[in-house]
């Protein structure tokens, strides 16, 4: 069993679609999701989205800190639904959540982040990863598919994290959107980030498709494993496992050992 203590779903569940949404209300493990730009719905009316997070409750982080009985991590949730290129709200977030300016959107994260413990790691989850990471195709969240490449970040995600670090450790952002494969087969992204000066750990999760044949025709899974040890970020990897829950292959991106 893989056995996680806590489990995070970056978002683009199903276009919608509920089955996954409702699959996910089942865990029992302490979970946050943050929805994607593919989890808005097809109806301008905010109704598909609403009745997401509607089903999701308590496993919805939108713009607030997770509340689980005894959390080993803390978990504060991004602007949901996001389709990265700097700060936008599509109509059918507008009609879910009003207009949220990108300043309140800051503010929320901020202050979800404020009442956070000092005494846990402190996770930042986010469909779209922030600006300021880089501009280029392969940029953890660089623009592929269209030319010029560039920076394709959420800007009110950065100046969040710029503002919680003058007060607090920001351990981990964690994020999708941007798939790790490239368009025009122009190789893989760059998937982990780690700001030394400021030990926080960026990670895009977006392994699309998630699941896989491999060459023995085994069906494989991908999730991204974080460990943390006395506060600290000991390790992260992208991991394929197999239906009996063994590892197949791990791409390590950070060991503290
Ligand atoms: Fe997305």
């Amino acid at each position: 069993m893989l056995n996680p203590d806590v489990i995070l779903f970056v978002g683009d569940l199903g276009d919608g679609d509920l089955r996954t949404v409702k699959a996910i209300n089942k865990i029992s493990i302490p979970t946050a999701v943050i929805l994607g730009n593919h989890d808005r719905g097809n109806d301008n009316s905010g109704v598909q989205l609403r009745s997401q997070i509607s089903l999701l409750g308590e496993k919805d982080c939108s713009w607030r800190l997770c509340k689980w009985q005894n959390p080993l991590v803390s978990v504060v949730g991004a602007r949901p639904c996001s389709a990265g290129g700097g700060y936008f709200l599509s109509q059918q977030m507008k009609a879910a959540f009003g207009h949220i300016s990108l300043d309140e959107s800051v503010r929320r994260i901020v202050n979800a982040a404020n009442v956070a413990s000092e005494e846990l790691p402190l996770i930042i989850l986010a469909h779209s990863g922030p600006t300021g990471l880089g501009s280029e195709a392969s940029s953890i969240c660089g623009r592929d598919w269209k030319v010029p490449s560039i920076d394709w970040g959420d800007k009110d995600l950065e100046i969040s994290i710029t503002q919680i670090q003058k007060v607090r450790k920001v351990d981990l952002v964690v994020f999708g959107h941007m798939h790790h494969e490239l368009k025009r087969g122009r190789g893989t992204r760059q998937t982990f980030y780690h700001d030394l000066r400021r030990r926080t750990a960026y990670l895009n999760a977006a392994c699309v498709p998630r699941r896989g044949i491999d060459a023995l025709g085994d069906e494989l899974c991908h999730f991204s494993w974080v460990e943390f040890s006395n506060r600290e970020l000991i390790h992260a990897s992208h991991r394929w496992y197999k239906n009996d829950s063994s590892i197949a292959f791990q791409e390590t991106l950070f060991d503290k050992n």
